[in-house]
């Protein structure tokens, strides 16, 4: 049996498995499963009011689950597989867990564009609920290993797809009243979706209700953060960027996706140093700059 079938089986007997997508690494179950969606908030320690993403196969899955306006469906077409997840209304028959989405009316839906995930999703023939697969407020994984190390005895089985491609989260957008708002910053640049839609993303709304995940400490390492940096000093664990140059530098070459890439991997081999401080060399906003400052001032937040 290979590994996919394998996994496969663990998810329809109610195991949690995590999976490679070209984000970070997932935590799957059943998404139509109450039990085993309610053992991956107890796996990951998440506090119950943050609800999951549904990753699907095709479109049409995804429009049998969500309502899903024109500009929506849009962006659905345009950027699916891909690291865009879409929050839109539920149906009033989605079979999904209301446990997945946390008692709100509406769901997070994407297709991850990775070989692996895209084979399990197709084999299994059911949506799956997967958030990233790490400790709740812990850095997310890009490796098979980072899930080990996190998650240990907490997961039947990690399926091994390489170092995750983008290296960030997928970017949010949610549907729910009438504008297109980003609610996280992630793995799709916003200026590449407003070009699509044609206008500008409204801002996340205040409250539990639009952006419940966007708690302000998050993907924390063990070793405080400093941002920003643009002089190093005595012992500081460093973590350079362009000509701010360090033993671990996200890009030599200033380049914003392969900082994306790089960023959790290199926060966690920092962490295991042992430093009491993590020096950030300055990080330009352009691009996935959004997504990269906006995780690093959750990990530097105070907890
Ligand atoms: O790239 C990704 O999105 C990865 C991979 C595994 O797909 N997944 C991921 O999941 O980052 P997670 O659980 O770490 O983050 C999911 C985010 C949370 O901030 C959550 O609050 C938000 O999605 N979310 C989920 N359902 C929502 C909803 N109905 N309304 C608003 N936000 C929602
Ligand atoms: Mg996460």
């Amino acid at each position: 049996m290979n590994d996919v079938s394998k996994a496969v089986n663990l998810l329809r007997s109610g195991g949690l498995v995590a999976f490679p997508t070209e984000t970070v690494y997932g935590l799957g179950s059943d998404a139509l499963n109450d039990l085993s969606v309610a053992k991956i908030y107890a796996a990951k320690g998440r506090p119950s009011f943050n609800p999951l993403i549904v990753h699907v196969a095709t479109v049409a899955d995804a429009l049998a689950l969500g309502e899903f306006s024109s500009d929506a469906l849009m962006l659905a077409n345009t950027f699916w597989p891909g690291p865009l997840t879409l929050v839109v209304p539920r149906r009033a028959h989605c079979k999904v867990s209301l446990l997945a989405s946390a008692g709100l009316p509406s769901i997070a839906l994407r297709i991850p564009a990775h070989p692996l995930a895209l084979e399990l999703l197709q084999k299994m023939g059911l949506p799956l609920v997967a958030p990233s697969a790490n400790p709740s407020g812990r850095i997310s994984p890009t490796t098979a290993q980072h899930v080990r190390d996190g998650l240990g005895g907490r997961v039947d089985f990690v399926l091994d797809g390489g170092p995750c491609a983008v290296g960030v989260e997928s970017t949010i957008i949610s549907f729910l009243d009438g504008h297109p708002r980003l609610l996280r910053a992630g793995g799709l640049a916003r200026d590449v979706i407003e070009k699509a839609l044609g206008q500008t993303l409204h801002e996340a709304q205040a409250g539990p209700l639009h952006a419940p995940g966007q708690l302000e400490s998050h993907y924390a390492p063990r070793a405080k953060i400093r941002l920003n940096a643009t002089i190093w000093q005595d012992g500081e664990a460093r973590l350079g960027f362009g000509t701010m140059d360090a033993e671990l530098n996200l890009s030599r070459k200033g380049d914003v996706v392969e900082a994306a890439a790089n960023l959790f991997s290199m926060l966690h081999q920092l962490d295991q140093q042992q430093a009491a401080v993590i020096a950030v060399a300055l990080i330009p906003m352009q691009g996935l700059g959004e997504a990269i400052n906006d995780r690093l001032r959750r990990a530097a937040a105070p907890r």
